[in-house]
């Protein structure tokens, strides 16, 4: 039988990525672990989520896949490097291929991220965007209300939404950035949205679509890609499948399937405990 790619994310918008690797890689099997019980990752700080990540690729190691993809910008900011310290199969993030394909869209000529505060935090976009063009201009922008938001079924013309956003990108406005990357799994569905605040001359980068061509390309060097197909996907959440299948069809484009519930005992704590610092339990 042929191993699947796993992906994992701290809930359901994931699902953007699975749905532009599907679109992009159709006779991939996939395993989706989406950490429902402890999103949002967005607001935790690195420590946590580089500890919620290691245990979430623990997980999709039990199905033997062959790739890893973290789905998760919030994820792939904190943990990239501790997993790839970690797991000895190939991985990737959704950072990198992002960061790449707003350094060739750009141009020249400045680069907003807008994404949650822990992906903002730590730096993440700035580093890859300025390890590749090192006079970049790079603006960030921390939206957190956009993940509620969306996650609420509130379509990209609701007033709440174009309020949030017109704040949230008057600094890109004001920067005049020409390309915008999308860092957050949930953003893909305000693309139209964001689009129409910031006009025809700004090109949008979609991490989720820049991360598959990044998957699809290192799967054939590694001459691993299947030929076969078409592939499935098993789905697999640490809380609430229902709300995962309800809320998870706007962001996977097509219904989804059973949804496997893992019990938190079951795989929360797999990687060894590190001790609690001080500045942690003031
Ligand atoms: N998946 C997260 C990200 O892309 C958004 C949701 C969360 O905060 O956990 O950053």
């Amino acid at each position: 039988m042929s191993r699947p790619i796993g992906i994992f994310d701290s809930g359901l918008g994931g699902l953007t990525v699975v749905r532009a690797i599907r679109r992009r890689l159709p006779a991939e099997s996939i395993v989706y672990f989406g950490d429902t019980a402890r999103v949002p990752y967005g607001i935790k700080s690195g420590r946590t989520v580089t500890r919620f990540a290691i245990e979430d690729c623990e997980f999709l190691c039990r199905h033997d896949p062959k790739f890893i993809v973290a789905a998760c910008n919030t994820a792939s900011a904190a943990a990239l490097a501790a997993l790839e310290e970690r797991f000895t199969m190939p991985l990737c993030g959704v950072i990198e291929p992002g960061a790449a394909e707003a350094v060739r869209a750009g141009g020249g000529r400045p680069i907003g991220v807008i994404a949650t505060e822990a992906t903002v935090a730590s730096g993440a976009y700035r580093r890859a965007i300025l390890g590749l063009a090192p006079d970049a201009t790079v603006l960030e922008q921390a939206c957190p209300l956009l993940v509620p938001l969306v996650e609420e079924g509130r379509s990209a013309g609701d007033r709440i939404v174009r309020l949030a956003l017109r704040q949230y990108l008057a600094p890109m406005q004001q920067a005049e950035v020409a390309t915008l990357v999308l860092g957050c799994t949930h953003y893909p569905l305000l693309g139209d949205a964001i689009a129409d605040i910031l006009g025809p001359g700004v090109h949008l980068v979609d991490s989720a679509e820049a991360v598959a061509g990044e998957v699809a390309s290192r799967l054939a060097a590694d001459g691993a890609a299947e030929t076969g197909g078409p592939g499935d996907v098993r789905f697999f959440v640490s809380d609430n499948p229902q709300r995962f299948r309800d809320v998870g069809t706007r962001f996977l484009g097509e219904p989804i399937g059973p949804v496997s519930l893992v019990a938190p005992e079951d795989f929360f704590a797999a990687s060894p405990a590190t001790p609690a610092r001080a500045e942690d339990v003031s």
